[in-house]
C-alpha cells in the first residue's frame, strides 16, 4: 500500500499563514487596490500613486500577485474580480471594515496558550460586556458591510410572503431587518439587540429610510423577554458568541414568544458533525477566549438540536453563505 508522500509543507504554510492576513491589510492601508482600479498597472505607477518606494510596491505587487488578489492581464496590474468588488474604496460594497474587524485581536491570537493558562472564569457576555455607544458604532460600520450583502440573501432564499413582523435578535445594525420591509412593504420588524447597539442600529435605519416601519429594542436576549407578536425570527451571526445553554435557552424563548405557526431562522458559522470543518466556525469559537467570553463552536446536529428541544417542527438545513454561514430554520406549530 502506498500513502501520500508526508512533508512539512501544509505545516509550513500554517506556521507562515499570518503572512497572508498582514499583506491583505497592508494592501488595504496603502489603497493599493483603489490605485489599481484607478489606473495603476506597473509597479512605477502603484510606487507613485500609494507612495512607497518602486522596491515596496513590487514586494507588495508580488504577494498580491501569488495570493491571487491581483492579476496580470495584457501587460497590465488588475483587481480579482472579488477585490474589485468589495475592496476598492468608494465602492457601493466596499468591505474593508469588514475585513479589519478582527485586527485588534491579533495580539491576543498569539497568546493562545497564556490565555488558556490564566486563571480568569469567562463570562457570560465576553466582549459585550460595558459596550460603549462609540464601540458599537465602530464594530457595527464594519458588520453593516457584509450584513447588507447576507440580508439580500436572506431575503432572495427565504420566502417571507403572508409574513407580518419580525423579531431580528441580536440584529445589530439591522441589516437584515432592513432588507426584509424593503422587499415586503406589508412587514414590519424589530430589531432585539444591546442598549447601545440599538442605538447605533437606529442610526442605520434612519439612514436607510426604514424607522418608520422598523425599530430597534434595547435589551438583553440571555435575560430579557421577547416580543410576542411576531411571525418570524432571524437569529443572525451570533452564535459562536455563547455556548449550547445560552443558545438553546434563546431558540426556546423565540419559540415560546413566536406567533402560532411562525418561522424561526438561527444562522451562523456551524461545524460539520464529525467537526473535521469549516476551520472557520472553529475560529469564531476560539475568538471568544480572546474576549473571555463561554463562546464556542457548535456543531449542525446540536442547532438541529436546539430546535427539536424547543418544539420547534419542519426542522431544515441550508447553506446560506457557501463554506461560511449554515441556517437552521423550523416553524412553530399553528
Ligand atoms: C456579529 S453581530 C451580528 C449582527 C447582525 N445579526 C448581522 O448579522 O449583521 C452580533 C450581534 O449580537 C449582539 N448580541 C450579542 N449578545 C447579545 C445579547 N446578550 N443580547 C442582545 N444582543 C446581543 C451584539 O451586540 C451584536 O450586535
Amino acid at each position: 500500500m502506498t500513502g501520500a508522500r508526508i512533508d512539512t509543507s501544509r505545516l509550513q504554510n500554517m506556521a507562515r499563514a499570518y503572512t497572508e492576513t498582514a499583506v491583505l491589510w497592508a494592501a488595504i492601508d496603502l489603497g493599493l487596490f483603489t490605485a489599481v482600479a484607478d489606473g495603476a498597472g506597473d509597479e512605477a505607477a502603484v510606487s507613485e500613486a500609494i507612495g512607497v518606494s518602486v522596491l515596496d510596491a513590487e514586494r507588495l505587487v508580488v504577494c498580491c500577485l501569488t495570493l491571487d488578489l491581483l492579476r496580470q492581464v495584457d501587460g497590465r496590474l488588475t483587481n480579482a474580480p472579488d477585490v474589485q468588488r468589495y475592496l476598492v474604496a468608494g465602492e457601493p460594497r466596499y468591505a474593508g471594515a469588514w475585513m479589519m474587524f478582527t485586527r485588534r485581536d491579533v495580539p491576543e491570537w498569539f497568546r493562545i496558550a497564556e490565555l488558556m493558562n490564566g486563571d480568569g472564569e469567562p463570562t457570560l457576555l465576553g466582549m459585550y460586556d460595558g459596550l460603549t455607544v462609540d464601540a458599537a458604532r465602530k464594530y457595527h460600520r464594519a458588520t453593516y458591510s457584509v450584513g447588507m450583502g447576507a440580508g439580500r440573501r436572506f431575503v432572495r432564499e427565504v420566502d417571507l410572503g403572508g409574513r407580518t413582523k419580525m423579531l431580528d435578535i441580536g440584529g445589530g445594525s439591522g441589516a437584515y431587518s432592513i432588507n426584509v420591509v424593503q422587499a415586503h412593504s406589508e412587514m414590519t420588524a424589530v430589531v432585539f439587540d444591546l442598549p447601545p447597539v440599538a442605538e447605533v442600529a437606529t442610526e442605520f435605519l434612519e439612514q436607510n429610510g426604514v424607522d418608520d416601519r422598523v425599530v430597534a429594542f434595547g435589551g438583553d436576549f440571555t435575560a430579557d423577554p421577547f416580543p410576542d407578536d411576531c411571525d418570524v425570527a432571524v437569529m443572525a451571526s451570533n452564535l459562536p458568541i455563547y455556548d449550547a445553554g445560552v443558545i438553546g435557552s434563546v431558540v426556546a424563548k423565540t419559540h415560546e414568544a413566536l406567533l402560532p405557526g411562525g418561522e424561526m431562522h438561527l444562522i451562523g458559522e456551524m461545524l460539520d458533525d464529525d467537526r473535521s470543518g469549516p476551520a472557520d466556525a472553529a475560529m469564531w469559537g476560539m475568538n471568544e477566549l480572546m474576549y473571555g467570553g463561554q463562546g464556542r463552536a457548535h456543531t449542525i446536529a446540536e442547532c438541529i438540536g436546539y430546535f427539536q428541544a424547543a418544539g420547534f417542527s419542519d426542522i431544515a438545513v441550508d447553506e446560506f453563505i457557501p463554506g461560511v454561514l449554515k441556517r437552521v430554520s423550523g416553524v412553530k406549530h399553528s
